[in-house]
């Protein structure tokens, strides 16, 4: 098994890439926050067929943190991660710390509107895609990729740094890759070992109501018909839910009434102390 490059600095990681355009390769970044899971692992898969060369970033970013959310918990498991991705033969780790892209004086961030003031995860986290949108640009800027791969599984955020690579110019293509879930339903996510087993055995139960809300939706009932139910039996199983609604797929503005084509199902819904997120198309 070759050992990936590790590169620790944006000078090491612009040296690794420069070596590969002089060798006329392509390239392909998968932005992470570590913890890897089989989600990631598809990411990196999909970079595979999309490049030469394929770039995991492992960067646990604090400012897309509020001060009451858990930066300080967050799952932080490097070594597991790098063997990780020998084992699936990534190319190389972009380890960056926190001193390496936010310097002394740093003072810039990326404003934003559009599928960024949706109405959904920014109601309940209003400085989050701020922080998620500025060190995406950073990361793009730095390895200047020819793709880059994120998750569906955060729905908003791949409308957001679409909207912003292209509203920036940045001559990057961005990928969504589907989902990946355990054989119960439940999206992977580096934040599931927050459950308890008992919330464990419960949170299924998010992605089963929202499949059942789509068919019936699909069968011609109105919208909030189909999701009153769906709220209801989640309230009953102990979720609270911040949002479950039905969104135009591309701007992720409001629709009402019945089913039209192009519609995402998007949910957060806090299990104890773990907030989940999901999403599936209807
Ligand atoms: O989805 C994530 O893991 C993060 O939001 C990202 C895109 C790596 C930015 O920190």
């Amino acid at each position: 098994m070759t050992a990936i490059a590790l590169l620790p600095t944006v000078a090491a990681l612009r040296a690794q890439v420069r070596l590969w355009r002089q060798e006329g390769q392509s390239v392909a970044l998968v932005p992470t926050m570590g913890a890897l899971h089989a989600g990631h692992i598809s990411l990196v898969e999909m970079g595979k067929r999309r490049a030469d060369r394929v770039v995991a970033t492992i960067f646990v970013n604090p400012t897309q943190f509020a001060p009451t959310e858990d930066f300080s918990k967050y799952p932080r498991t490097l070594d597991a991660d790098v063997a990780r991705l020998t084992e699936i033969s990534a190319d190389a780790a972009f380890t960056p710390t926190a001193e390496d892209m936010y310097p002394e004086g740093f003072c810039t961030t990326v404003s934003l509107r559009g599928p960024a003031t949706a109405g959904l995860e920014d109601r309940f986290r209003p400085t989050h895609f701020q922080g998620v949108a500025t060190v995406v640009a950073k990361l793009l800027l730095q390895a200047l990729p020819d793709v880059a791969i994120f998750g569906q599984k955060d729905f908003q955020q791949l409308a957001v740094i679409r909207q912003m690579t292209a509203d920036l110019d940045i001559p990057v293509a961005i990928e969504g890759a589907p989902t990946v879930r355990e054989a119960d339903g439940l999206a992977m996510s580096s934040r599931n070992v927050y459950l308890s087993e008992e919330e464990r055995a419960v949170a299924p139960l998010l992605h089963r109501c929202m499949t059942k809300a789509a068919h019936r939706i699909r069968d011609g009932e109105a919208l909030e018909a189909a999701l009153s139910p769906a709220r209801g039996k989640l309230a009953g199983a102990g979720f609270e839910i911040d949002y479950l609604e039905v969104r135009d797929a591309m701007t992720l503005a409001t629709v009402e009434g019945r089913h039209r084509k192009g519609l995402r199902m998007l949910v957060a819904a806090r299990l104890g102390r773990t907030r989940l997120i999901d999403n599936i198309e209807v």
